[in-house]
């Protein structure tokens, strides 16, 4: 809302050094498995608890079918092939076969079902957060980097789309398997499967050690990941300043060092992959040698068949999968937890700014959609502003204004001027409730800003910010931004402030691509459309706060033509910065460090000889040596 320059947020040099020390604390202390957290996570799911339910009966019977393979196996060996029956092993061969086709239908099943059911909770979990920032306050968006912002509804979603395909479910079918396994091996012989499982806690020491290695290792390079996108967003944002400063060659070292960061990261997560995967292997190797060596000597004494020493091989086999996939599972886990943390806090904070439980809209008819006519003049005339004693700051401590009173009648210009920084911009944002005021009372048709409706206080109200935002999409889009307007209303408006030559530049196309934030448009063309804008929704009170860039005289005449038009009828506040603006008010205001300190109309004030008659004579010295036509 206020100047672009004082909320720039192009800082070449900056680092991500805080953030990564806070993380890097925040990786080595493993978050914990917070039960709250979890619950409410598993919230979302539960309007999918179908696909849930679905999704675990699958995995039972694929658990289940799994299982069955080796004692099919031992069932061939030792009941057809030792004694020589060829239709039995006819039979389970085909058992086998029939088996497969089926594990091969429920793994196909199963994941169409969690992956079906994870993209469901990222689409609730997404429209839920993109709902909820839209409602948060300003002051929100001005703390917090649009990057973080943003890697909340992407980076963290994903994560939990993570924890609700590859996680939950499939660390609960992990379980079932080893515990199935190690049932059945039991089962089967309980010497030879404890001389087995004798492998089990060195795997496990060998899991956890790596489990914690990998998760700082890839939370260092997920950050990594971050600090080159937000690098990379902020470089070709100003990549303008990075020209024309010559910045290129700096940029690109910093670049380099980001990127040579993420690479070491990374390969730091590979090494320990490196080292755990045949730690793994090796002991899987073992337990067989275990088996061949204890299993084989039994089988040699007849205590223990053939068929039972393969399948014992072929589960050690299957055993290790899992436990393997655990030490994964688990580090998706706690990731999610990271995540769904940041989600929720975000997803926590109240928008400070609200439309009150009983929110009301002052008598008077807000001018009517889509009625076309009486552009200029809205048949009801209503529209007052008044300032009490208002107090107000952005930072607690440094009050920007100290004490504002003035009342603007309906159907009133006033301009409102003063130095750059004076806090004209701020009274623009009070007025529409973009911020709350410490003391005093704001109040518009006799209504304090803080009982209204917002949305309809936000209608009543028409700005035209000091910097002009479009839209990437056509002017058709930037005008009639409330929906609703009939193409004849956004012509009307255009032609009305003269802003049809620009669309008759883009080859009369209201459609035509503007570009992202308009950069297509020179910026006298982008107020101008602004000003269409405004008036096409047709509103009873205006502020203007005119951008402060200057434009060539022809393109000032129309915007001063435009304005007569804009101002007609209406009550207005116009923040001006050329006096040319100001000769069309009744009224004047100068803002001076936070109090208004004159007031009056032009001659008035001219004749004070105060603030405003110094401004002036700056500004006519100025204007006299510019333009000596004007
Ligand atoms: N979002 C913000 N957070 C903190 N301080 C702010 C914020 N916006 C503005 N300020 C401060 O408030 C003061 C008034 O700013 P404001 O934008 O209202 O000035 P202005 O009168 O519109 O100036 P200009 O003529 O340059 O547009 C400035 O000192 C500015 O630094
Ligand atoms: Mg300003």
């Amino acid at each position: 809302m206020s100047g672009g320059e004082t909320r720039g947020s192009s800082r070449p040099d900056a680092t991500d050094d805080d953030d990564e020390t806070g993380v890097q604390a925040e990786l080595l202390q493993a978050p914990k498995l917070d039960r709250r957290v979890l619950a409410r996570l598993l919230g979302f799911v539960r309007p999918y608890r179908a696909l849930v339910a679905w999704s675990v009966v699958l995995l039972l019977l694929l658990s289940a079918g799994e299982l069955a393979f080796p004692i099919l196996t031992k069932r061939a060996i030792d009941d057809c092939i030792r004694p020589g029956d060829l239709r039995g092993l006819y039979l389970i061969t085909t058992v086998y076969l029939g088996l497969l086709i089926a594990v091969f239908g429920l793994r196909y099943g199963q994941a169409v079902l969690t992956q079906r059911m994870g993209q469901q909770v990222m689409h609730d979990l997404r429209r839920r957060i993109f709902g909820h920032l839209q409602r948060l306050h300003l002051g929100y968006h001005e703390r917090n980097p649009v990057g973080r912002t943003m890697t909340r509804l992407t980076g963290d979603v994903e994560v939990l789309n993570e924890l609700f395909t590859s996680g939950l479910v499939s660390i609960f079918g992990d379980l079932l398997t080893l515990i199935g396994i190690a049932a059945v091996l039991l089962a089967l012989n309980w010497k030879l499967a404890l001389v087995t499982l004798a492998v089990v806690p060195l795997l496990f020491t060998a899991s956890w050690i790596f489990r914690a290695k990998v998760r700082v290792a890839y939370g260092l390079t997920r950050l990594k990941v971050s600090a080159i996108n937000s690098f990379l967003q902020e470089n070709i944002v100003g990549i303008t300043l990075v020209q024309l400063f010559n910045r290129e060659a700096r940029h690109r070292a910093q670049f380099e060092a980001l990127n040579a960061g993420h690479r070491d990261a990374f390969l730091k997560s590979v090494f320990y992959y490196s080292v755990f995967f045949p730690v793994v292997d090796f002991l899987e190797y073992l337990a067989v040698a275990l088996i061949l060596w204890y299993g084989g000597g039994q089988t040699i004494q007849n205590a223990l068949s053939l068929g039972a020493l393969v399948a014992f091989i072929q589960y050690s086999e299957r055993f290790f999968r899992p436990i393997r996939d655990l030490s994964e599972r688990y580090n998706v886990l706690q990731s999610a937890m990271v995540s769904a943390e940041r989600i929720f806090e975000l997803l926590d904070t109240e928008p400070a700014i609200t439309s009150p439980a009983v929110a009301a809209v002052p008598a008077g008819t807000a001018p009517q959609l889509g009625s076309g006519a009486a552009l200029a003049a809205p048949g009801t005339l209503l529209g007052q502003v008044e300032f009490r004693d208002v107090h107000f700051s952005y930072v607690q401590g440094e009050e920007i204004l100290k004490g504002i009173r003035f009342t603007v009648r309906p159907g009133e210009s006033v301009a409102l001027v003063g130095h750059t920084g004076a806090g004209k911009t701020t009274i623009t944002n009070l007025l529409t409730r973009f911020y709350d005021i410490d003391s005093g009372a704001i109040l518009v048709d006799g209504l304090d800003v803080r009982e209204w409706d917002l949305a309809a206080l936000r209608r009543r109200i028409g700005v035209v910010l000091q910097d002009v935002f479009l839209w990437s999409g056509g002017v058709r889009l930037n005008v009639g931004l409330r929906s609703g307007l009939p193409t004849e209303r956004i012509e009307a408006a255009l032609r009305a402030v003269g802003a049809d030559a620009v669309v008759e530049r883009l080859g009369g196309d209201l459609d035509a691509e503007v570009g992202e934030r308009g950069n297509r448009l020179s910026v006298g063309q982008r107020q101008l459309i602004a000003f269409a804008r405004a008036l096409a929704q047709d509103p009873p009170i205006l502020l203007l706060d005119e951008a402060t860039s200057s434009v060539d005289t022809e393109t000032e005449i129309r915007i001063r033509e435009a304005l007569k038009v804009l101002l007609t009828g209406r009550t207005s506040l116009v923040i001006a910065h050329r006096l040319s603006t100001i000769r069309y008010v009744d009224r004047i205001l100068v803002l001076h460090r936070g109090r208004l300190v004159e007031e009056g109309t032009h001659d008035e004030l001219l004749a004070h000889g105060g603030i405003y008659s110094k401004y002036y004579q700056l500004e006519y010295q100025r204007q006299s040596e510019d333009a000596p036509a004007l």
